[in-house]
């Protein structure tokens, strides 16, 4: 268990994509801080498994699909039902299917990578903000945007948009929301060690070839990714609002 301290206890959070990968482990961290968790994935036994991973009575889990409307809205409504409000929201979910070359993609290929990555993330903020608006304490945004974002990288390139779009989302809705005591933030990681990611960094030719960019010498670990959401969320981050930190072991700085 962490010995840091993130002011979230009693926090009722809910985090996209937590039934695996770096939203488990945020899941995690959370409960951990004693705040009230929620997590959303679409498939039931990837949640239940997640669910008996982290105590079943210490998370509720949703079946949603967050692309689509009305999945998100059952999401919100059923935390809303539980709970009376919602604290936090870590938009977490995305996913990637190899695109060689862009130009050439079909259409319903480009906009199922655009509806998980972007189209969700704006579904979800739009339905969390709602209820944030509404709340005397206001609420904090943090989405998982990815270095891919900022940099076209082979294979990526339609995820690449959609991360550019969740990072300017983040700086709009932060301008839209400051004055309801709102505030939405990203991070952008560059390789993490989950399933996602594993046809790259389970093979050492490519793993060496990574690392070889990455100044730390490694990749990240999700716990890597778990902390600067957790500050982001907290109270610590007080007066930072429409910001994407990267965390990349300072691949993108050289
Ligand atoms: N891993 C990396 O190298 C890396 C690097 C940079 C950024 N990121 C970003 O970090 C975030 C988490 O990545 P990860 O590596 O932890 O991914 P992951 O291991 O593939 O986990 C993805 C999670 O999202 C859920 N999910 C996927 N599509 C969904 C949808 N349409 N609706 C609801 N839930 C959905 C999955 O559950 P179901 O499959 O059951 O829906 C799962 O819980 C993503 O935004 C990713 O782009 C990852």
């Amino acid at each position: 268990m962490s010995t840091l301290h993130y002011g979230l206890e009693d926090k009722v959070a809910v985090v996209t994509g937590g039934s695996r990968g770096i939203g488990l482990e945020i899941a995690r961290e959370l409960i951990a801080q004693k705040a009230r968790v929620v997590i959303c994935g679409r498939k039931i036994e990837t949640l239940s498994a997640a669910a008996e991973d982290l105590g079943c009575s210490e998370v509720m889990t949703v079946q949603a699909h967050i692309a689509k409307e009305a999945d998100v809205e059952n999401l919100f409504k059923t935390v809303m039902d539980t709970f009376g409000r919602v604290d936090v929201l870590i938009n977490n979910v995305g996913m990637n299917l190899m695109t060689p070359f862009v130009a050439d993609t079909e259409f319903s290929l480009w906009q199922k990578i655009i509806d998980t990555n972007l189209s969700g993330t704006f579904l979800c903020s739009r339905w969390a903000s709602r209820i944030m608006r509404e709340q005397q304490k206001g609420g904090r945004i943090v989405n998982v945007s990815s270095i891919a974002g900022r940099k076209a990288s082979p294979g990526m390139g339609i995820y690449g948009v959609a991360k550019a779009g969740i990072e300017m989302l983040t700086k709009v809705l932060a301008s839209e929301l400051a004055g309801f005591n709102i505030q939405v933030n990203a991070v952008a990681p560059s390789m993490v060690r989950t399933e996602f990611s594993q046809p790259f960094w389970s093979n050492k030719d490519i793993y060496e070839q990574i690392v070889r960019s990455i100044p730390l010498g490694r990749i990240a670990e999700p716990m890597d990714v778990v902390h600067p959401v957790l500050f982001l969320a907290s109270d610590a981050a007080g007066f930072i609002t429409g910001q994407t930190l990267v965390v990349d072991g300072g691949a993108t700085a050289i």
